[in-house]
Parts: structure tokens; C-alpha cells; sequence
């Protein structure tokens, strides 16, 4: 297993904020991701200015696009993203013309799997040419109580055996990691963890510490 990645979430409601957290944590994670959180309080505008101060990013749009596919991916990779999140309740139309606005771009959808989504949507999304996936634990399903479940692993393996590659979210933690360890996770995308700690950069390398002791370096 190839060792997975680390996203930061900008999850803030305002660009400044979210540009403080980055300028503290850029040179420590490899991907960073404009929040849907980020998206809705400051627009595409957010993703212009992250693409501006991290030209070499993996930069994502976490739009989690329901409906319009084809409109909302030619915003979101023409304001400099390489990747953007469809949400699995969406038609599978609109997760083809995403894809396909996607592939002009270079770019790629990942499909963002809450709440209800079968095995056979994903044998769907992989045939269209959709590589990536998203499992996430929504905040509010977080703090009603719900943990990682045996169910979850299981769900997880299975979409890796389907060829998927799978980022995994959700009020992850570096002392979370190890629930992982049998999953080829692609990569760890993590919000609240990084951008609120009293020291980011030192969370972003336990994160790192935690990935090599479980996955390696390779
Ligand atoms: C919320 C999201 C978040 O960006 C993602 O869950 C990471 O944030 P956190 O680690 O704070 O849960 O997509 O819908």
C-alpha cells in the first residue's frame, strides 16, 4: 500500500481566516481544498486566490455538486481547481458531464459517498471514468455520536477493490489513523484538526509521523 496523502479542509467562513491557516500549513500537507463551507461564504473567488497562493497544490473544489455538472465544473476548473466533489445522490448525467468538463481540464471528480449510495452507483461512476471517492463522516453525524464502523471498513475495502481511489474525512484525527490500517487510503483530509490547533504545523506532523509508522514512506 502506497503511503496516503494529507488534505487540509478550509472549512472557514472567511477567506482571511482560511488564507492564515494555509500560510500556516502549506508547506505541510499536499493537497489543499477549498471547503464547501469556504465555497459558500466567499465563492469561487476562494478558489482563484488559493490556485494564486499555492501554484503547486493539488487544489480542490469541495463543491459537492448535485445537479448542473457540466456549469459547475467549467467554474470550478477555470478558477484553477484539479479536482471537485460531486455528491453520490447526484444523477449519474451529471456526474458524466462533470467528469467530462473534468477530463478537458485535465482535472478529476471525486465522488463525495454520505449517507445512502450502493455498490452498484460505483461500479456506475467507475465505468464513466470517475477514479476517486470521498468517505466521509459528516460533522452533524459526528456530533450526534456516530463513530467508524466495522460496516465503514468493510464499505471501504470494497470501493478500493473496485479500483477506487479513496480519500477519507470526517473530524479525522492523527490518533484516528490506525482504524485505517488495512485500507489503501489515498489520502487523510482533515479541517477542524489542523486549522484549529494552538499549532498547526505540529499536528500536520503527527498526522505525517502516524501515516509512516502505519503505511511507510513509499
Ligand atoms: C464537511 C467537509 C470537511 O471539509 C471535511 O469533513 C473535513 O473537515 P473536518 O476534519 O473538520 O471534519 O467536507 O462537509
Amino acid at each position: 500500500m502506497s503511503r496516503p496523502l494529507l488534505q487540509l479542509a478550509l472549512d472557514h467562513t472567511e477567506l482571511n481566516a482560511a488564507l492564515l491557516s494555509v500560510e500556516a500549513l502549506k508547506e505541510s500537507v499536499d493537497i489543499i481544498e477549498a471547503g464547501t463551507i469556504l465555497c459558500i461564504s466567499e465563492g469561487l473567488n476562494a478558489v482563484r486566490t488559493l490556485r494564486k497562493v499555492c501554484p503547486n497544490h493539488t487544489l480542490v473544489a469541495d463543491l459537492k455538486v448535485a445537479d448542473a455538472g457540466e456549469t459547475l465544473a467549467e467554474q470550478a476548473f477555470g478558477a484553477g481547481a484539479n479536482w471537485m466533489t460531486v455528491i453520490c445522490a447526484a444523477p449519474i448525467a451529471t456526474v458524466a458531464k462533470a467528469h467530462s468538463v473534468a477530463q478537458k481540464y485535465q482535472g478529476e471528480v471525486q465522488i463525495e459517498l454520505f449517507g445512502r449510495w450502493t455498490l452498484e452507483d460505483a461500479r456506475a461512476w467507475r465505468d464513466i471514468g470517475v477514479k476517486q471517492a470521498i468517505y466521509h463522516r459528516g460533522r452533524d453525524a459526528q456530533a450526534s455520536g456516530q463513530s467508524w464502523s466495522k460496516e465503514d471498513l468493510n464499505n471501504m475495502a470494497a470501493l478500493a477493490e473496485l479500483g477506487i481511489a479513496l480519500s477519507v474525512t470526517g473530524g479525522i484525527t492523527p490518533a484516528d489513523l490506525h482504524l485505517f490500517k488495512d485500507i489503501p487510503v489515498h489520502a487523510f483530509i482533515a479541517g477542524r484538526a489542523l486549522s484549529d490547533a494552538a499549532e498547526p504545523a505540529r499536528i500536520a506532523e503527527a498526522f505525517h509521523q502516524q501515516i509512516s509508522a502505519i503505511w511507510g514512506n513509499k
